[in-house]
């Protein structure tokens, strides 16, 4: 008996790395998995039928997948790979949004069509699926009146949660992931379905455009005994059971797989405070009283 027994799952961008680690790892458990991949270059290019060979590796290990071609960033392809999940077999549990493209270069560099691809990708790309998917959920929640148990499972990145120098388009995405993934989860939380965002780390196509980068590594080239910390399956054993039953407490969270470790982003919470006592404050006072009572002299990111 699987974990995700009974569960139907879509992977966007699950051609290679990542996302095939993911639906790899879903249909290890029972899922069964829509394989979604454009099949387009590491920054965006052109399209392909790489969703194809993630569907071999699972039909050979007994897992059952269909291959899905669109591209995530187009509003009424997403539409019709969420129909897909249903129209195939009758129902949709879990959507993990993944698909990525990179498109790096100092800000005075980049173009405003590097920004605006990494945007469709990342998040119009993760705002459609939800969109098409959140209906799906709602209107099965109507009919039964019963929370439907779906699960989305967004992904982010250090790059969006700390910062990484060169990956202004990049972060902002991924900050964008990790605010969409809270304010989701209160919308979805009615129905029955958690929102959480997952941060991955792995050698993949995108982190090979890095200078000095490791080699690309496909999840299906690392043996399932054998433990390697840059293997892009690395994080989906926490992928699936965000997906499971097991997870139906856990929602709005925002949670880093690295390797062998698993933490916990706890992101913004309020600081130091300081009060005028229902006066405006004077610019050419505050100076000192911010650096006595507010930034100190250790506050995080200060550069002196
Ligand atoms: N590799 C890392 O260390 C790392 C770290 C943090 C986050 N991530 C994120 O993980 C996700 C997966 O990236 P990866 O590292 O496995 O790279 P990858 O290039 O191996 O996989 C990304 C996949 O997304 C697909 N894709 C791109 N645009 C698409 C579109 N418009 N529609 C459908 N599919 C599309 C690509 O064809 C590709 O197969 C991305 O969201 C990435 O930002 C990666």
């Amino acid at each position: 008996m699987g974990m995700l027994d009974g569960k139907v799952a879509i992977v966007t961008g699950a051609g290679h790395g990542i996302g095939r680690g993911h639906a790899m790892e879903l249909a290890k458990h029972g899922a069964k998995v829509v394989v979604n991949d454009l099949g387009g270059s590491v920054t965006g290019e052109g399209e392909g039928r790489d969703a194809d060979q993630t569907v071999g590796i699972i039909e050979e290990r007994g897992g059952e997948a269909v291959a899905n071609y669109e591209n995530v960033a187009d509003h009424e392809g997403a539409g019709r790979m969420v129909a897909q999940a249903v129209d195939t077999w009758g129902r949709l549990d879990v959507l993990v949004t993944n698909a990525g493209i990179v498109r790096d270069s100092a800000i005075w560099n980049m173009s405003e069509a590097d920004f605006d691809a990494v945007m469709a990708v990342h998040i119009k790309g993760m705002w459609s699926p939800c969109h098409h998917a959140a209906r799906h959920w709602r209107s099965v929640n109507k009919e039964t009146g019963q929370p439907v148990g779906g699960r989305v499972i967004t992904t982010t990145s250090g790059a969006g949660l700390v910062g990484n120098f060169g990956q202004t388009n990049y972060a902002t995405a991924k900050a964008g992931v990790a605010g969409f993934t809270q304010t989701l989860s209160l919308e979805l939380w009615r129905l029955g379905v958690t929102v959480n965002a997952v941060g991955p780390a792995a050698a993949t196509r995108i982190t090979a455009t890095m200078p000095g980068a490791p080699d690309v590594i496909e999840p299906d080239d690392v043996p399932e005994d054998e433990w390697n910390r840059m293997d892009p399956a690395v994080s989906s054993p926490l992928v699936a059971w965000l997906a499971s039953d097991e997870s139906s407490h856990v929602t709005g969270q925002v949670i880093r797989a690295v390797a062998e470790d698993i933490i916990l982003m706890t992101g913004w919470t309020n600081g130091a405070q300081i009060s005028n006592g229902g006066k405006r404050w004077d610019a050419t006072k505050l100076g000192t009283q911010l650096a006595t009572d507010v930034f100190g002299t250790r506050a995080p990111g200060l550069r002196y």
